[in-house]
């Protein structure tokens, strides 16, 4: 046993956290909301994208979603049932401020004010991220991402927004994952607003920095004690081997999955490797004097979302081009599907990626405070015929995560909070409400919550204050 492990607590029995580490559960306003016309709120790119065909599963939509705009007083009820110390929701943009410019909408922002007070209320810390991906629209139709003035325009609204709720708020976090919306939406077009040119996806990435740096800055100077973040879906990227070539494919998606967000964040500048890697697409001359400093306004804590490692080697030169659209300059690149079982995503559970994570963000990216803002897995849960929704691969899933985040710490890590995704079932964007990421489970007709066993077990974990040392237990 180290002295950390003192630290964090390890006995033969349980694996107890740090005395005040945050207990969490996430969501996203177009994912549960519905209300989409709702008290002068306009159309997103989600809207819009949901609503053309062949886009999302079953040509679903967020428009009723889990219905929290009506529902969030009992919702909050069940957090606090749970024993949430905090709760990472986001706020929609074009409820707020709906076309994406000019003045707030009070009708919208209201629902954000309710919200906190409730949470408060029932001694939850509001943690509030600005953008989950729901750009006005109108923003969209003058440029969206790729276009610089989006960067200034979330920076109003970032203001708008600390002016409303700032006295409240515990964390802020400006973007969701910047990784998928620029390369998501504007490379392979999986996401909204399903745009697909690789150098519009790059472009994409800097105004969404630019707009990161902007906002914190907005936010700093309407409340100069705010607490800042941004959420990135880091990889833990891995090579099939350790032949040059597989190595290389790997650090390629490694440039464009992590360092091509943190080394401009944390470091005060791009990558070099990654900017000679996509010099055929982009001379990155969108990147302006200034910028970086922007970009690089010091934050006071980083949100790192984890689901799953990436497993890269080079391509066969056989098979063709075969360059998978969401990676722009990582050509020769084969993805590879890591051994072991996976959830109902297809993607392989491996919790010692979320280790990896942290650890290398201490080592190479300095004593920034962390949170794990999203975690958990999808599994295709149903109510059984005694009301109970038994769901242990998803527990089992979150307790083998909790560890790894308990072993990071006792390596010396400064992890500060944890927050399961999700606390409802809800619209898994493209995939629509096919796909069960909550711990507790929504019934799409009645809107009725079931807690799943894992929101049972969670709520024990929480009660105790750490996880039991084994799982399944005895
Ligand atoms: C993340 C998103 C979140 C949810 C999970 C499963 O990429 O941030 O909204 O969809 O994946």
């Amino acid at each position: 046993m180290t002295t950390s492990d003192v630290a964090v607590g390890v006995d033969a029995e349980r694996l107890a956290f740090p005395p005040g580490f945050w207990w969490g559960a996430a969501t996203a306003a177009y994912q549960i909301e519905g209300a989409v016309a709702a008290d002068g709120r306009t159309p997103s790119i989600w809207d819009t994208f949901c609503a053309t065909p062949g886009k999302v599963t079953g040509g679903e939509s967020g428009a009723v979603a889990a219905d929290h705009y009506r529902r969030y007083v009992p919702d909050v009820a069940l957090m606090a049932e749970l024993g949430l110390s905090a709760y990472r929701f986001s706020v929609s943009w074009p409820r707020i401020q709906p076309g994406g410019t000019g003045r707030e909408n009070r009708a919208g922002s209201a629902f954000y004010d309710r919200l906190t007070d409730t949470l408060l209320a029932q001694g939850i810390r509001p943690v509030l991220t600005l953008y989950h991906w729901d750009l006005p629209q109108e923003l969209e139709d003058r440029g969206g991402w790729a276009h610089r003035d989006t960067a200034y325009r979330f920076a109003d609204y970032a203001a708008l927004v600390a002016a409303r709720l700032g006295d409240r708020i515990e964390l802020w976090s400006t973007l969701n994952e910047p990784w998928c919306s620029a390369f998501l939406g504007y490379a392979s077009g999986e996401h909204a607003p399903g745009r697909t040119n690789p150098a519009d996806s790059l472009a994409a990435v800097h105004h969404l920095l630019l707009a990161h740096g902007s906002g914190v800055r907005a936010i700093r100077a309407a409340l100069p004690a705010a607490r800042t973040s941004i959420v990135l879906n880091l990889g833990a990227t891995r090579s099939v081997s350790t032949d040059p070539a597989d190595r290389d494919a790997t650090r390629r998606v490694d440039g464009l999955m992590n360092r091509v967000f943190l080394d401009p964040l944390l470091r005060g500048r791009y990558p070099a490797d990654v900017l000679a890697d996509t010099a055929g697409i982009t001379d990155w001359s969108f990147v302006h004097d200034g910028d970086l400093a922007v970009i690089g306004t010091p934050i006071d804590a980083l949100g790192v979302n984890y689901y799953a490692p990436l497993l890269t080697g080079a391509a066969d030169p056989q098979a063709g081009p075969g360059i998978p659209s969401a990676w722009p300059g990582c050509d020769g690149v084969a993805f590879h599907k890591a051994p072991g079982s996976v959830t109902d995503m297809d993607w392989p559970i491996d919790p010692t990626g979320l280790h990896d994570i942290l650890v290398r963000l201490r080592r190479e990216y300095g004593d920034v405070p962390l949170f794990v803002t999203e975690n958990g897995a999808a599994f295709p849960d149903r109510v059984g015929p005694d009301g109970r929704v038994p769901d242990p691969e998803r527990i089992a899933y979150l307790h083998a995560h909790l560890a790894a985040v308990h072993r990071a710490i006792a390596d010396g890590v400064d992890v500060r909070g944890y927050f399961v995704w999700s606390l409802l079932d809800n619209f898994e964007w493209a995939q629509g409400y096919a796909k069960r990421f909550g711990i507790v489970h929504v019934d799409y007709e009645t809107q009725r919550r079931t807690w799943k066993d894992s929101a049972h077990w969670y709520r024990d974990v929480i009660s105790g204050g750490g996880i039991p040392a084994r799982w399944p237990a005895g």
